[in-house]
């Protein structure tokens, strides 16, 4: 077997991603905190709780060990119903409890990447239905201000919508997240929305911090024919690639948002508004032409044949997809973060084997020259799952949510060692997985 080491460039971040909502505890006043209390809307009737506690101080001890584990950067989202619980009434102690923790990264060594909004709004936004009238647009520009004023000093690195792509089908097409919608035009209305919203939050962090860098996450599902070549497979699958994964930067690249049979629809001001692209890559879709099911476009999904299932069946480690989303990332020429990337459940050997086939597509990209920056692994610590409540996890360190004890899985140790060395060697593949050995370092 060969022995080899793949190295990364010195200035690459190697961090952890999370949000608020899902660390904090206790956001009673977002419309998550509604929703959560509504039967049936969280898995076995699991409740967000303390959560990890980072609002009652525990952030410390977590920032703590992504230090001690040679993390140099971390990504966190601040909760816009915590800053301004009453439209126009700002809660200073929430904001400086939020550059407290910013600048706790940096004393840490970390930098800190920041997004605005990550899935939870502030109850009131949602009862004006604000998503939906397009009256957010005027009031996230303010928010942002508002939060780029205080926070930075600290952050450079921001990120506006998070998965902007999910927040809208989630919410409005399928009918999982608050508001529970199921009406796919609406759906498509709230997206533009969404991109104007992101568009005036680009230009406000711009006003405030001429240097700052800002990007919108994506939500990146490659999608492949069924069967390679028949055209009705071939359609779906790019139908599903185009008005899920490839919307938002499309729209932000062109100036123009495709819609559903009608002609695209124009948002200048949007066009050229990200800096950087953020990236959150989970798995890939095997897409088949199905007229029964045009809620997803006539297309009906399952996993790459042989890509290992986590334990809540939601995602499929396949590793190819994810150099095909760096790929598709490159094409637009700007920078790039990994900002998510992650698999779920309880046993660890999994998450050890995704990480190491993942991070070798990493460095792939890298290796092309391809202008990746960092990687943001999701997630430090087991946390608040959403619909999948606490029973999908996804921590480097596993979560007692009795006790708020931490412990750490061998993936920690396995990124730290990634991290701390900014490489990886055939020589940790030999100790954490070695049946990927041969096919990894072939002689
Ligand atoms: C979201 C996270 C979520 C993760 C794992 C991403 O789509 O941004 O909030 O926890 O997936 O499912």
């Amino acid at each position: 077997m060969a022995q080899a080491t793949h190295h990364f460039p010195k200035s690459f971040l190697w961090g952890t991603a999370t949000a608020g909502y899902q660390v904090e505890g206790n956001s009673t006043d977002a419309d998550f905190w509604d929703w959560e209390q509504q039967p049936g809307a969280v898995l076995n009737g699991d409740r967000s709780g303390l959560a990890c506690d980072w609002w009652g101080g525990r952030w410390s001890e977590d920032f703590d060990r992504a230090a001690a584990d040679g993390h140099t950067a971390l990504r966190l989202s601040v909760e816009w119903s915590r800053i301004e619980p009453t439209p126009g009434l700002w809660d200073e102690d929430a904001l400086d409890h939020y550059r407290q923790m910013v600048a706790g990264l940096r004393q840490r060594g970390l930098t800190p990447m920041v997004t605005l909004h990550h899935f939870a709004s502030p109850r009131w936004l949602v009862e004006r239905k604000c998503w939906e009238t397009g009256e957010v647009v005027s009031l996230f520009e303010r928010y942002a201000r508002k939060v780029s004023a205080a926070l930075g000093q600290h952050v450079d690195l921001w990120c506006t919508i998070n998965e902007p792509n999910v927040f809208m089908y989630r919410g409005w097409a399928e009918g999982v997240f608050p508001p529970r919608k199921k009406d796919f035009g609406l759906a498509l209305r709230v997206a533009a929305n969404v991109l104007r919203a992101h568009a005036a939050a680009y230009h406000a962090l711009h006003a405030v911090q001429p240097q700052a860098q800002v990007g919108l996450p994506i939500h990146l599902r490659p999608t492949l024919p069924a069967h390679p070549g028949f055209g009705p497979d071939e359609w779906a699958a790019q139908a599903q690639f185009n008005l899920f994964s490839a919307l938002f930067t499309d729209a932000i690249a062109t100036g123009k948002m495709r819609r559903i049979a009608a002609p695209a629809l124009a948002v200048p001001a949007a066009k050229g508004t990200q800096d950087f692209i953020a990236l959150q890559y989970y798995t890939t879709d095997v897409v088949r032409f199905d007229l029964t099911n045009p809620g997803e476009l006539f297309g009906r999904r399952t996993f790459p044949p042989g890509a290992e299932v986590d334990s809540s069946g939601f995602y499929a480690s396949y590793p190819a997809g994810f150099f095909q989303a760096l790929k598709w990332a490159h094409h637009y020429r700007l920078p790039i973060y990994v900002t998510e990337n992650g698999i779920g459940g309880e046993a660890d050997d999994l998450r050890q084997r995704f990480l190491l086939t993942h991070v070798r597509q990493l460095w792939r990209a890298v290796n092309f020259n391809w202008d990746v920056r960092g990687y943001f692994h999701w997630s430090l610590v087991d946390n608040f799952e959403w619909e999948r409540g606490w029973s999908h996890r996804f921590g480097l360190y596993a979560l007692d949510t009795a006790t708020q004890v931490r412990t750490p899985r061998p993936s920690a140790l396995l990124y730290s060692q990634i991290a701390k060395t900014s490489t990886l060697s055939s020589a940790l593949v030999a100790q954490y997985a070695p049946s990927l050995s041969a096919a990894m370092f072939p002689g």
